[in-house]
């Protein structure tokens, strides 16, 4: 079984006797680690309330797609109850119709987006997967095969359905699967496979440089977003090495993680594991300057003013990207002006693959869940458009690893050229 730690599952449940499955299907998913929210069409309430996926799921369900009525909204829902269809499929990193009856497949099909349900599946950018539950006549019947082809085609995934004896007492394809196998096929939404078999090493959070014993230098990163590449990385994937510096965040699943606290340690420790990555992501806020000296004892108050002074840290990201051979390159630039002009430069000193670069303040970067990003690297420009971090970390991924593949077979040549 997979694992859908930090995932949001959007489980749609329409009309069909096997909506009475729901409850179990969001236990299901709940059990490997998804936030679960609920979305039912009106056909689904003649075969489940509302209040006990509420209750299996805590949070408020979902139905009106023009919610006017406050006599709608759960009790203690609060705001969370007012969220539009657009936030609903913004939310969601997988949107899973189950049961999926052949009428939804049908106005799914046609792009419909009459109740709810249907419009969040129509405005997400999150991959939808639908398991289909009908009597085998229905399933067999060719409109509902020409539903599902253009389903497919459109990237909507199938689950299931199996066969077997029905409600209706036929026996046949149609059955909608097991809510076990349903949350096992949705945590394999998130594997991708395109760093099949690669090792990773990314840096993540602040370093923290020690004055004395109580007291340093750091900054306010969270590692939120090294953690969330860390994870897509590993999805992709990839055996992954996370070098994190101080942070409040859980080590990811899956994911060998290595905690350190100055940029010394965190330079000998990537260096310790870097000669074997294909590729290294350097995100880690790393501090420039240490204290020039650590005290060992608290350092007392004297005077009015204090002069500390500092020595410069080594750069971790240059060091790799100057290893022969070095693997596939990537850093960050949070910059607040001239971002694209910065990030250029950052590319060409540290003579990396490819930088990341986001300007920073203003709700976005440093601290928040949500970024954007500007991919450049010596072959052009990219944009990332704002979004959770965990999201923006999977398509980072992604790119990287179209970058990586079709780089391959010309990076001795390049870089043997660039240097
Ligand atoms: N980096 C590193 N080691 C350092 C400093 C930075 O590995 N000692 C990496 C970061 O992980 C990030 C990138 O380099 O990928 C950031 O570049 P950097 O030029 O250090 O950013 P700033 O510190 O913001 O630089 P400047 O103050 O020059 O803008």
């Amino acid at each position: 079984m997979g694992t859908l730690a930090n995932k949001r599952i959007l489980l749609g449940v329409s009309g069909g006797i096997a909506a009475y499955k729901s409850a179990d299907t969001v236990r299901r998913l709940r059990e490997i680690g998804a936030e679960v929210r609920v979305i039912m069409t009106r056909g689904a309430e003649s075969f489940i309330t509302p209040l006990t996926l509420q209750a299996v799921s805590g949070r408020p369900v979902y139905r009106q797609l023009l919610d006017t009525d406050p006599g709608l909204k759960p009790a203690g829902a609060g705001a969370e109850a007012g969220m539009g269809h657009i936030e609903l499929a913004r939310w969601a990193d997988a949107v899973l119709v189950a049961p999926a009856s052949a009428n939804f497949l049908a106005r799914l099909a046609q792009g419909r987006a009459n109740d709810l349900l249907t419009a969040v599946c129509l405005a997400t950018e999150a991959p939808v997967a639908v398991a289909p539950a009908m009597n085998q006549q229905m399933w067999n019947n060719a409109a509902t095969k020409t539903n599902l082809a253009t389903l497919q085609k459109n990237g909507v995934r199938i689950f299931g359905p199996g066969e077997g004896s029905q409600a209706c007492g036929e026996v046949g394809p149609g059955r909608m699967l097991e809510p076990a196998d349903l949350a096992s096929l949705t945590s394999e939404l998130f594997t991708s496979g395109v760093l099949d078999g690669l090792n990773v090493v990314i840096t993540a959070g602040p370093t923290w440089e020690a004055l004395d014993p109580v007291r340093g230098l750091s900054n306010r990163s969270s590692g939120k977003m090294g953690y969330a590449l860390a994870t897509a990385a590993m999805e992709a994937g990839a055996r992954v090495i996370l070098v994190s510096g101080p942070t409040s965040l859980p080590d990811p699943e899956r994911v060998l993680t290595l905690r350190v606290e100055s940029a010394q340690e965190m330079h000998d420790a990537v260096h310790t594991h870097v000669p074997t990555a294909n590729i290294f992501i350097g995100v880690a806020a790393v501090a420039d300057y240490r204290p020039a000296t650590r005290a060992t004892e608290k350092i007392k108050k004297s005077g009015e003013k204090m002069t500390l002074e500092l020595a410069r840290n080594p750069d971790i990201l240059a060091s790799v990207a100057a290893l022969k051979p070095a693997p596939y390159t990537v850093g960050f630039a949070a910059e607040t002006e001239h971002v694209e002009q910065n990030a250029r430069r950052k590319l060409e000193d540290k003579k990396i693959d490819l930088v990341a670069a986001n300007r920073v303040g203003a709700d976005l970067g440093i601290e928040s869940d949500d970024n954007s990003l500007l991919l450049i690297d010596r072959r052009d420009a990219t944009t990332l458009p704002a979004q959770p971090k965990t999201r923006l970390a999977r398509s980072l991924i992604q790119h990287i690893a179209e970058r990586y593949h079709a780089e391959r077979g010309t990076q001795n040549t390049r870089r043997a050229h660039r240097r």
